[in-house]
Protein backbone atom coordinates (compact mmCIF):
# COMPACT_ATOMS: atom_id res chain seq x y z
CA UNK A 1 0.00 0.00 0.00
CA UNK A 2 1.37 3.37 -1.49
CA UNK A 3 -0.62 5.74 0.24
CA UNK A 4 1.28 8.85 -0.96
CA UNK A 5 1.10 7.29 -4.33
CA UNK A 6 -2.62 7.16 -4.40
CA UNK A 7 -3.32 10.52 -3.03
CA UNK A 8 -0.52 11.73 -6.21
CA UNK A 9 -2.70 9.99 -8.54
CA UNK A 10 -5.83 11.53 -7.14
CA UNK A 11 -4.34 14.90 -7.07
CA UNK A 12 -3.25 14.55 -10.75
CA UNK A 13 -6.51 13.39 -11.76
CA UNK A 14 -8.61 16.53 -9.97
CA UNK A 15 -5.43 18.51 -12.06
CA UNK A 16 -7.21 16.78 -15.15
CA UNK A 17 -10.45 17.08 -14.93
CA UNK A 18 -11.65 19.34 -18.27
CA UNK A 19 -11.47 22.74 -18.10
CA UNK A 20 -13.50 23.50 -21.66
CA UNK A 21 -12.17 27.55 -23.08
CA UNK A 22 -15.12 27.09 -25.66
CA UNK A 23 -18.37 28.41 -25.37
CA UNK A 24 -21.19 26.38 -25.70
CA UNK A 25 -22.75 28.55 -27.86
CA UNK A 26 -21.01 28.42 -31.31
CA UNK A 27 -20.80 31.89 -33.59
CA UNK A 28 -23.84 31.53 -34.82
CA UNK A 29 -26.02 30.77 -31.75
CA UNK A 30 -28.82 33.51 -31.24
CA UNK A 31 -27.33 34.19 -28.18
CA UNK A 32 -25.44 36.83 -27.72
CA UNK A 33 -22.18 36.11 -25.97
CA UNK A 34 -20.78 38.70 -23.45
CA UNK A 35 -17.28 39.65 -21.64
CA UNK A 36 -17.70 41.99 -18.69
CA UNK A 37 -17.00 44.68 -21.04
CA UNK A 38 -19.64 43.58 -23.29
CA UNK A 39 -22.06 43.38 -20.97
CA UNK A 40 -21.95 46.81 -19.26
CA UNK A 41 -22.41 48.15 -23.01
CA UNK A 42 -24.65 46.05 -24.39
CA UNK A 43 -27.16 44.86 -21.16
CA UNK A 44 -25.94 47.17 -18.12
CA UNK A 45 -26.85 50.64 -20.32
CA UNK A 46 -29.45 49.06 -22.33
CA UNK A 47 -32.97 50.55 -22.63
CA UNK A 48 -33.71 46.89 -23.25
CA UNK A 49 -34.85 43.95 -21.12
CA UNK A 50 -32.56 41.68 -21.05
CA UNK A 51 -31.58 37.67 -19.71
CA UNK A 52 -27.94 36.39 -18.57
CA UNK A 53 -27.17 32.98 -18.58
CA UNK A 54 -23.71 32.73 -16.41
CA UNK A 55 -22.73 29.33 -17.26
CA UNK A 56 -19.36 26.67 -17.28
CA UNK A 57 -19.00 24.42 -20.10
CA UNK A 58 -18.59 21.53 -18.14
CA UNK A 59 -21.80 21.59 -16.48
CA UNK A 60 -24.23 19.54 -17.71
CA UNK A 61 -27.27 21.57 -16.84
CA UNK A 62 -25.70 24.28 -18.95
CA UNK A 63 -25.40 21.99 -21.57
CA UNK A 64 -29.21 20.42 -21.50
CA UNK A 65 -30.62 24.02 -21.23
CA UNK A 66 -28.70 25.42 -24.19
CA UNK A 67 -31.53 23.80 -26.71
CA UNK A 68 -34.76 25.88 -24.64
CA UNK A 69 -31.87 28.76 -24.40
CA UNK A 70 -31.42 29.15 -27.52
CA UNK A 71 -35.38 28.60 -28.90
CA UNK A 72 -35.77 31.74 -26.00
CA UNK A 73 -33.60 33.49 -27.76
CA UNK A 74 -34.83 33.22 -31.40
CA UNK A 75 -38.94 33.71 -29.75
CA UNK A 76 -37.00 37.12 -28.26
CA UNK A 77 -35.33 38.46 -30.93
CA UNK A 78 -36.55 42.21 -31.27
CA UNK A 79 -37.86 42.33 -27.96
CA UNK A 80 -35.45 41.73 -25.51
CA UNK A 81 -31.59 40.44 -25.55
CA UNK A 82 -30.52 37.09 -24.67
CA UNK A 83 -26.82 36.56 -23.47
CA UNK A 84 -24.45 34.27 -21.93
CA UNK A 85 -21.30 34.52 -20.27
CA UNK A 86 -18.83 31.99 -19.83
CA UNK A 87 -17.90 31.84 -16.26
CA UNK A 88 -14.75 29.41 -17.20
CA UNK A 89 -13.15 32.17 -19.29
CA UNK A 90 -10.35 33.86 -16.98
CA UNK A 91 -11.38 37.15 -18.18
CA UNK A 92 -14.97 36.64 -17.29
CA UNK A 93 -14.53 34.49 -13.63
CA UNK A 94 -14.06 37.97 -11.40
CA UNK A 95 -16.93 39.41 -12.97
CA UNK A 96 -19.29 36.02 -12.42
CA UNK A 97 -17.80 36.44 -8.77
CA UNK A 98 -19.00 40.35 -8.37
CA UNK A 99 -22.62 39.36 -9.86
CA UNK A 100 -22.56 36.98 -6.93
CA UNK A 101 -22.99 33.69 -8.80
CA UNK A 102 -23.07 30.59 -6.90
CA UNK A 103 -23.81 28.14 -9.20
CA UNK A 104 -24.00 26.79 -12.79
CA UNK A 105 -26.41 28.26 -14.58
CA UNK A 106 -27.59 31.05 -13.18
CA UNK A 107 -30.40 33.02 -15.29
CA UNK A 108 -30.19 36.99 -14.31
CA UNK A 109 -32.58 38.59 -15.87
CA UNK A 110 -31.60 42.81 -16.52
CA UNK A 111 -34.38 45.43 -16.50
CA UNK A 112 -33.66 48.92 -17.14
CA UNK A 113 -34.25 51.48 -14.49
CA UNK A 114 -34.37 55.22 -14.41
CA UNK A 115 -30.86 55.52 -14.26
CA UNK A 116 -29.23 54.36 -16.97
CA UNK A 117 -26.65 51.84 -16.26
CA UNK A 118 -28.21 50.67 -13.11
CA UNK A 119 -30.23 48.25 -14.12
CA UNK A 120 -32.42 46.11 -11.89
CA UNK A 121 -31.06 42.52 -11.55
CA UNK A 122 -32.62 39.83 -10.86
CA UNK A 123 -32.54 35.93 -10.77
CA UNK A 124 -34.75 33.91 -12.62
CA UNK A 125 -35.49 30.71 -11.07
CA UNK A 126 -38.50 29.50 -13.04
CA UNK A 127 -38.81 26.61 -14.78
CA UNK A 128 -35.82 26.20 -17.79
CA UNK A 129 -37.91 26.38 -20.81
CA UNK A 130 -38.19 28.46 -23.59
CA UNK A 131 -41.57 28.99 -22.80
CA UNK A 132 -40.58 30.03 -18.99
CA UNK A 133 -37.90 31.70 -20.14
CA UNK A 134 -39.94 34.09 -22.67
CA UNK A 135 -42.68 34.74 -20.28
CA UNK A 136 -40.67 35.38 -17.63
CA UNK A 137 -38.36 38.27 -20.14
CA UNK A 138 -41.98 39.71 -21.53
CA UNK A 139 -43.23 40.52 -18.23
CA UNK A 140 -39.77 42.56 -17.71
CA UNK A 141 -39.95 44.85 -20.94
CA UNK A 142 -40.80 48.19 -19.77
CA UNK A 143 -44.02 49.66 -20.72
CA UNK A 144 -43.17 53.27 -22.11
CA UNK A 145 -46.54 52.95 -23.52
CA UNK A 146 -49.07 55.59 -23.13
CA UNK A 147 -52.50 54.17 -22.57
CA UNK A 148 -54.71 56.66 -23.79
CA UNK A 149 -58.51 57.68 -24.19
CA UNK A 150 -61.02 59.89 -25.92
CA UNK A 151 -60.33 62.41 -22.95
CA UNK A 152 -56.48 62.47 -22.91
CA UNK A 153 -55.38 61.86 -26.21
CA UNK A 154 -55.20 65.55 -27.44
CA UNK A 155 -53.25 66.51 -24.21
CA UNK A 156 -50.79 63.44 -25.03
CA UNK A 157 -50.70 65.26 -28.36
CA UNK A 158 -49.97 68.62 -27.39
CA UNK A 159 -47.18 67.38 -25.05
CA UNK A 160 -43.54 67.90 -26.56
CA UNK A 161 -45.26 68.68 -29.95
CA UNK A 162 -42.26 68.63 -32.40
CA UNK A 163 -41.47 65.07 -31.46
CA UNK A 164 -43.52 62.52 -33.81
CA UNK A 165 -45.95 61.08 -32.03
CA UNK A 166 -47.32 57.16 -33.33
CA UNK A 167 -50.53 55.93 -32.05
CA UNK A 168 -51.79 52.17 -32.16
CA UNK A 169 -55.33 51.50 -32.16
CA UNK A 170 -56.31 48.22 -30.80
CA UNK A 171 -59.18 45.69 -29.45
CA UNK A 172 -56.50 44.97 -26.90
CA UNK A 173 -56.21 46.17 -22.71
CA UNK A 174 -52.88 45.06 -22.62
CA UNK A 175 -49.65 46.43 -23.93
CA UNK A 176 -47.93 43.81 -25.89
CA UNK A 177 -44.37 43.25 -25.75
CA UNK A 178 -43.80 44.18 -29.54
CA UNK A 179 -45.25 47.84 -28.77
CA UNK A 180 -43.83 48.04 -25.48
CA UNK A 181 -40.14 46.90 -27.58
CA UNK A 182 -40.88 49.62 -30.52
CA UNK A 183 -40.83 52.05 -27.60
CA UNK A 184 -38.31 51.75 -26.15
CA UNK A 185 -36.23 51.31 -29.83
CA UNK A 186 -37.85 54.91 -30.50
CA UNK A 187 -37.95 56.04 -26.87
CA UNK A 188 -36.66 60.02 -26.91
CA UNK A 189 -37.52 60.23 -30.56
CA UNK A 190 -41.48 58.69 -30.94
CA UNK A 191 -43.72 59.10 -28.37
CA UNK A 192 -45.81 55.86 -28.77
CA UNK A 193 -49.71 55.76 -27.59
CA UNK A 194 -52.34 52.79 -27.26
CA UNK A 195 -55.54 53.38 -27.48
CA UNK A 196 -58.62 50.86 -27.19
CA UNK A 197 -61.18 50.73 -30.47
CA UNK A 198 -63.97 52.09 -27.96
CA UNK A 199 -62.60 55.24 -27.74
CA UNK A 200 -64.61 56.26 -30.88
CA UNK A 201 -64.15 59.69 -30.95
CA UNK A 202 -60.19 59.01 -30.96
CA UNK A 203 -60.53 56.46 -34.07
CA UNK A 204 -62.91 58.99 -35.72
CA UNK A 205 -60.32 61.83 -35.57
CA UNK A 206 -57.36 59.87 -37.20
CA UNK A 207 -59.81 58.18 -40.01
CA UNK A 208 -59.56 54.88 -38.42
CA UNK A 209 -62.02 52.11 -38.87
CA UNK A 210 -60.45 48.54 -38.80
CA UNK A 211 -58.04 47.88 -35.81
CA UNK A 212 -55.79 46.82 -35.25
CA UNK A 213 -54.08 50.32 -37.25
CA UNK A 214 -50.69 52.18 -36.34
CA UNK A 215 -51.32 55.61 -37.04
CA UNK A 216 -47.89 58.09 -37.33
CA UNK A 217 -48.00 61.53 -36.93
CA UNK A 218 -44.48 62.57 -37.94
CA UNK A 219 -45.18 66.48 -36.68
CA UNK A 220 -47.61 69.09 -35.81
CA UNK A 221 -48.41 70.03 -39.26
CA UNK A 222 -47.49 66.75 -41.03
CA UNK A 223 -49.85 64.60 -42.25
CA UNK A 224 -50.65 61.55 -40.58
CA UNK A 225 -50.01 58.04 -41.82
CA UNK A 226 -51.65 54.60 -41.64
CA UNK A 227 -50.00 51.58 -41.08
CA UNK A 228 -51.55 48.81 -42.92
CA UNK A 229 -48.71 46.22 -43.50
CA UNK A 230 -47.55 43.34 -41.58
CA UNK A 231 -47.96 43.63 -37.86
CA UNK A 232 -44.48 42.27 -37.60
CA UNK A 233 -41.57 44.18 -36.07
CA UNK A 234 -39.58 44.47 -39.26
CA UNK A 235 -41.63 46.31 -41.26
CA UNK A 236 -43.36 48.47 -38.62
CA UNK A 237 -39.80 49.48 -37.36
CA UNK A 238 -38.98 50.31 -41.22
CA UNK A 239 -42.55 52.40 -40.91
CA UNK A 240 -41.58 54.54 -37.64
CA UNK A 241 -38.20 55.29 -38.72
CA UNK A 242 -39.97 57.39 -41.40
CA UNK A 243 -39.92 60.01 -38.61
CA UNK A 244 -37.14 59.14 -36.43
CA UNK A 245 -34.16 57.05 -36.38
CA UNK A 246 -34.43 54.11 -33.97
CA UNK A 247 -31.58 53.96 -30.69
CA UNK A 248 -28.60 52.54 -30.81
CA UNK A 249 -29.49 49.56 -28.68
CA UNK A 250 -32.70 49.20 -30.70
CA UNK A 251 -33.13 45.07 -30.09
CA UNK A 252 -32.89 42.53 -32.94
CA UNK A 253 -30.38 40.44 -34.68
CA UNK A 254 -28.27 43.35 -35.40
CA UNK A 255 -27.20 42.84 -31.66
CA UNK A 256 -26.33 39.32 -31.75
CA UNK A 257 -24.46 39.96 -35.66
CA UNK A 258 -21.95 41.88 -33.66
CA UNK A 259 -20.47 38.64 -31.64
CA UNK A 260 -18.44 36.96 -30.75
CA UNK A 261 -16.77 40.19 -29.39
CA UNK A 262 -19.54 43.02 -30.30
CA UNK A 263 -18.17 46.17 -30.11
CA UNK A 264 -20.27 48.66 -29.22
CA UNK A 265 -18.48 51.73 -30.77
CA UNK A 266 -18.97 49.91 -34.78
CA UNK A 267 -22.61 49.19 -33.70
CA UNK A 268 -23.24 52.67 -32.79
CA UNK A 269 -21.71 53.55 -36.27
CA UNK A 270 -24.20 51.44 -38.21
CA UNK A 271 -27.29 52.43 -40.13
CA UNK A 272 -30.07 53.32 -37.87
CA UNK A 273 -32.24 51.73 -40.15
CA UNK A 274 -30.29 48.41 -39.72
CA UNK A 275 -31.26 46.80 -36.00
CA UNK A 276 -34.97 46.57 -37.36
CA UNK A 277 -34.02 43.21 -38.74
CA UNK A 278 -36.48 40.45 -38.04
CA UNK A 279 -38.62 39.06 -35.98
CA UNK A 280 -39.09 36.32 -37.55
CA UNK A 281 -41.80 33.84 -37.24
CA UNK A 282 -40.94 31.74 -34.05
CA UNK A 283 -41.28 28.65 -34.44
CA UNK A 284 -42.59 27.56 -30.86
CA UNK A 285 -44.22 30.67 -29.34
CA UNK A 286 -44.41 30.79 -25.46
CA UNK A 287 -47.85 30.61 -24.09
CA UNK A 288 -49.50 32.72 -21.77
CA UNK A 289 -47.76 33.36 -18.24
CA UNK A 290 -50.44 31.77 -15.90
CA UNK A 291 -49.39 28.38 -17.24
CA UNK A 292 -46.06 28.67 -15.64
CA UNK A 293 -45.03 25.75 -13.40
CA UNK A 294 -44.71 27.24 -10.49
CA UNK A 295 -43.17 23.87 -8.87
CA UNK A 296 -40.35 23.71 -11.75
CA UNK A 297 -37.33 23.81 -9.56
CA UNK A 298 -34.11 24.88 -11.38
CA UNK A 299 -31.37 22.55 -10.39
CA UNK A 300 -28.50 24.33 -9.45
CA UNK A 301 -24.55 22.86 -10.53
CA UNK A 302 -22.59 24.85 -7.66
CA UNK A 303 -19.03 26.43 -8.86
CA UNK A 304 -16.46 25.20 -7.99
CA UNK A 305 -18.06 21.57 -6.52
CA UNK A 306 -15.41 20.49 -3.71
CA UNK A 307 -13.96 16.73 -5.23
CA UNK A 308 -15.43 14.35 -3.52
CA UNK A 309 -13.88 12.54 -1.05
CA UNK A 310 -10.81 9.64 -1.61
CA UNK A 311 -10.79 6.57 0.36
CA UNK A 312 -7.25 5.40 -0.43
CA UNK A 313 -6.61 2.67 2.37
CA UNK A 314 -8.41 -0.74 2.56
CA UNK A 315 -8.65 0.73 6.17
CA UNK A 316 -10.75 3.55 5.35
CA UNK A 317 -12.86 1.81 3.31
CA UNK A 318 -13.79 -0.91 5.31
CA UNK A 319 -14.21 2.24 8.34
CA UNK A 320 -16.86 4.12 5.97
CA UNK A 321 -18.43 1.47 4.16
CA UNK A 322 -17.62 -2.23 4.22
CA UNK A 323 -17.92 -2.76 8.84
CA UNK A 324 -20.94 -4.70 9.23
CA UNK A 325 -23.11 -1.75 9.70
CA UNK A 326 -21.94 0.70 6.78
CA UNK A 327 -25.38 2.53 5.36
CA UNK A 328 -25.37 3.11 1.45
CA UNK A 329 -21.85 4.16 0.27
CA UNK A 330 -21.55 5.40 -3.39
CA UNK A 331 -17.72 4.51 -4.78
CA UNK A 332 -15.91 5.32 -8.12
CA UNK A 333 -13.08 2.46 -8.61
CA UNK A 334 -11.12 4.33 -10.94
CA UNK A 335 -9.45 2.74 -13.26
CA UNK A 336 -5.44 1.81 -13.10
CA UNK A 337 -3.78 4.78 -14.38
CA UNK A 338 0.11 5.84 -14.64
CA UNK A 339 0.32 9.31 -12.71
CA UNK A 340 1.40 11.23 -15.70
CA UNK A 341 -1.14 9.75 -17.85
CA UNK A 342 -4.10 11.62 -19.41
CA UNK A 343 -6.94 10.77 -17.52
CA UNK A 344 -10.01 9.17 -19.26
CA UNK A 345 -12.43 10.87 -20.19
CA UNK A 346 -15.26 8.60 -18.66
CA UNK A 347 -12.87 8.99 -15.32
CA UNK A 348 -13.03 12.77 -15.19
CA UNK A 349 -16.93 13.20 -16.02
CA UNK A 350 -18.17 10.52 -13.33
CA UNK A 351 -15.62 12.42 -10.81
CA UNK A 352 -16.96 15.95 -11.90
CA UNK A 353 -20.96 14.61 -11.78
CA UNK A 354 -20.69 12.80 -8.24
CA UNK A 355 -18.84 15.83 -6.88
CA UNK A 356 -21.43 18.25 -8.43
CA UNK A 357 -24.43 16.27 -7.05
CA UNK A 358 -22.35 15.85 -4.00
CA UNK A 359 -22.18 19.47 -3.41
CA UNK A 360 -25.49 20.25 -4.77
CA UNK A 361 -26.84 18.45 -1.86
CA UNK A 362 -24.75 19.78 0.64
CA UNK A 363 -25.45 23.48 -0.27
CA UNK A 364 -29.53 22.77 -0.10
CA UNK A 365 -28.64 21.14 3.33
CA UNK A 366 -30.27 17.36 2.00
CA UNK A 367 -29.06 14.22 3.16
CA UNK A 368 -27.23 12.02 0.84
CA UNK A 369 -25.14 8.85 1.36
CA UNK A 370 -21.41 9.42 0.76
CA UNK A 371 -19.69 9.16 -2.51
CA UNK A 372 -16.35 8.10 -2.62
CA UNK A 373 -13.56 7.94 -5.26
CA UNK A 374 -11.27 4.95 -4.43
CA UNK A 375 -7.99 4.83 -6.61
CA UNK A 376 -6.56 1.01 -8.25
CA UNK A 377 -4.37 1.29 -6.05
CA UNK A 378 -6.24 0.59 -3.02
CA UNK A 379 -5.77 -3.14 -2.73
CA UNK A 380 -9.78 -3.22 -1.64
CA UNK A 381 -10.79 -1.83 -5.04
CA UNK A 382 -9.70 -5.01 -6.86
CA UNK A 383 -11.09 -7.35 -4.27
CA UNK A 384 -14.59 -5.25 -4.68
CA UNK A 385 -14.24 -5.94 -9.03
CA UNK A 386 -13.37 -9.63 -8.21
CA UNK A 387 -16.18 -10.17 -5.44
CA UNK A 388 -18.59 -8.28 -7.80
CA UNK A 389 -17.54 -10.33 -10.79
CA UNK A 390 -16.52 -6.73 -12.28
CA UNK A 391 -12.79 -7.72 -13.04
CA UNK A 392 -12.94 -9.46 -16.53
CA UNK A 393 -12.93 -6.08 -19.61
CA UNK A 394 -14.07 -3.54 -17.04
CA UNK A 395 -10.76 -2.79 -15.19
CA UNK A 396 -9.91 -0.43 -18.26
CA UNK A 397 -12.76 2.09 -16.70
CA UNK A 398 -14.35 3.55 -14.23
CA UNK A 399 -17.28 1.24 -12.63
CA UNK A 400 -19.64 3.24 -10.23
CA UNK A 401 -21.23 1.07 -7.67
CA UNK A 402 -23.30 1.55 -4.50
CA UNK A 403 -23.34 -1.09 -1.64
CA UNK A 404 -25.37 -1.07 2.04
CA UNK A 405 -23.24 -3.14 4.25
CA UNK A 406 -25.42 -3.60 6.77
CA UNK A 407 -28.46 -4.53 4.13
CA UNK A 408 -26.45 -6.60 2.27
CA UNK A 409 -27.10 -5.25 -1.27
CA UNK A 410 -25.26 -3.56 -4.06
CA UNK A 411 -26.03 -1.87 -7.35
CA UNK A 412 -23.76 -0.96 -10.27
CA UNK A 413 -24.09 1.82 -12.39
CA UNK A 414 -24.84 0.83 -15.73
CA UNK A 415 -24.81 3.57 -18.36
CA UNK A 416 -21.89 4.60 -20.30
CA UNK A 417 -22.74 8.32 -19.92
CA UNK A 418 -21.25 9.68 -16.86
CA UNK A 419 -22.55 13.12 -17.32
CA UNK A 420 -24.10 14.92 -14.40
CA UNK A 421 -27.57 14.12 -15.41
CA UNK A 422 -27.39 10.38 -15.88
CA UNK A 423 -25.65 9.77 -12.71
CA UNK A 424 -27.92 11.70 -11.14
CA UNK A 425 -31.17 9.47 -12.08
CA UNK A 426 -29.23 7.08 -10.38
CA UNK A 427 -28.17 8.34 -7.40
CA UNK A 428 -31.76 9.73 -6.89
CA UNK A 429 -33.26 5.87 -8.10
CA UNK A 430 -30.93 4.51 -5.05
CA UNK A 431 -32.14 7.27 -2.96
CA UNK A 432 -35.95 6.54 -3.75
CA UNK A 433 -35.12 2.67 -3.35
CA UNK A 434 -36.03 2.44 -6.73
CA UNK A 435 -34.46 -0.10 -9.20
CA UNK A 436 -32.76 -3.80 -8.31
CA UNK A 437 -30.36 -4.55 -6.13
CA UNK A 438 -28.32 -7.45 -6.15
CA UNK A 439 -26.48 -9.11 -2.79
CA UNK A 440 -23.51 -8.70 -1.62
CA UNK A 441 -21.69 -11.85 -1.65
CA UNK A 442 -19.89 -13.22 1.64
CA UNK A 443 -16.92 -11.81 2.70
CA UNK A 444 -17.17 -7.98 1.09
CA UNK A 445 -18.49 -6.63 4.75
CA UNK A 446 -15.49 -6.83 6.76
CA UNK A 447 -16.60 -9.38 10.16
CA UNK A 448 -19.83 -9.87 9.08
CA UNK A 449 -21.73 -12.54 11.03
CA UNK A 450 -23.98 -14.31 8.60
CA UNK A 451 -26.70 -12.00 7.80
CA UNK A 452 -30.19 -12.47 8.86
CA UNK A 453 -31.44 -11.95 5.46
CA UNK A 454 -33.60 -8.96 4.80
CA UNK A 455 -35.63 -8.14 1.80
CA UNK A 456 -33.59 -6.84 -0.70
CA UNK A 457 -35.77 -4.72 -2.76
CA UNK A 458 -37.23 -3.37 0.32
CA UNK A 459 -37.02 0.70 -0.17
CA UNK A 460 -34.29 2.86 1.77
CA UNK A 461 -35.14 4.09 4.85
CA UNK A 462 -32.82 6.90 3.45
CA UNK A 463 -35.28 7.13 0.81
CA UNK A 464 -36.51 10.51 -0.05
CA UNK A 465 -39.14 12.05 -2.24
CA UNK A 466 -37.21 15.55 -2.90
CA UNK A 467 -35.51 14.38 -5.96
CA UNK A 468 -34.91 17.08 -8.00
CA UNK A 469 -35.60 16.40 -11.73
CA UNK A 470 -34.28 18.12 -14.91
CA UNK A 471 -37.70 19.70 -16.24
CA UNK A 472 -38.95 18.39 -19.38
CA UNK A 473 -39.34 20.66 -22.18
CA UNK A 474 -42.68 21.34 -21.75
CA UNK A 475 -42.88 23.65 -24.95
CA UNK A 476 -46.38 24.83 -25.95
CA UNK A 477 -48.78 26.39 -28.52
CA UNK A 478 -49.07 29.89 -27.28
CA UNK A 479 -49.70 33.69 -26.66
CA UNK A 480 -47.61 35.31 -29.57
CA UNK A 481 -45.63 37.82 -28.09
CA UNK A 482 -44.28 39.54 -31.54
CA UNK A 483 -47.94 40.51 -32.20
CA UNK A 484 -49.79 44.19 -31.24
C1 LIG B 1 -31.90 55.02 -24.28
O1 LIG B 1 -32.92 55.96 -24.39
C2 LIG B 1 -32.48 57.32 -24.48
C3 LIG B 1 -33.70 58.20 -24.51
O2 LIG B 1 -34.36 58.12 -23.27
C4 LIG B 1 -31.63 57.50 -25.71
O3 LIG B 1 -31.15 58.82 -25.78
C5 LIG B 1 -30.45 56.54 -25.64
O4 LIG B 1 -29.71 56.62 -26.84
C6 LIG B 1 -30.96 55.13 -25.46
N1 LIG B 1 -29.82 54.27 -25.23
C7 LIG B 1 -29.42 53.37 -26.10
C8 LIG B 1 -28.19 52.62 -25.70
O5 LIG B 1 -30.00 53.15 -27.13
Amino acid sequence: MLPKASLLFVASLLAALPVNADGIYTKNSPVLQLNPKTYNSLIAKSNHTSIVEFYAPWCGHCQNLKPAYEKAAKNLDGLAKVAAINCDEDENKPFCGQMGVQGFPTLKIVTPSKKPGKPRVEDYKGARTAKGIVDAVVDHIPNHVKRASDKDLDKWLGQDEDRPKAILFTEKGTTSALIRALAIDFLGAIDIAQVRNKETASLKKFGVTDVPALVLIPGPDAEPKIYQGDLKKKPITEFLSQAATPNPDASGRAAADSKPKPKPKSKKSKPASKPTSVADEPDVEPTASEDQDPTAKPAHVPIPAPPIPTLSTPESIEASCLAPKSGTCVLALLPASEPEAAIPQSVADALASLADIGHKHAQRGAHLFPLYAVPDTNSDSGVLRAALGLQADDAQTVQLIALNARRGWWRRYSVEDFGAVAVESWIDSIRLGEGTKEKLPEGVVIGAEPQAEEPVAQPEAEAEADAESVEPEAEAQAVEHDEL
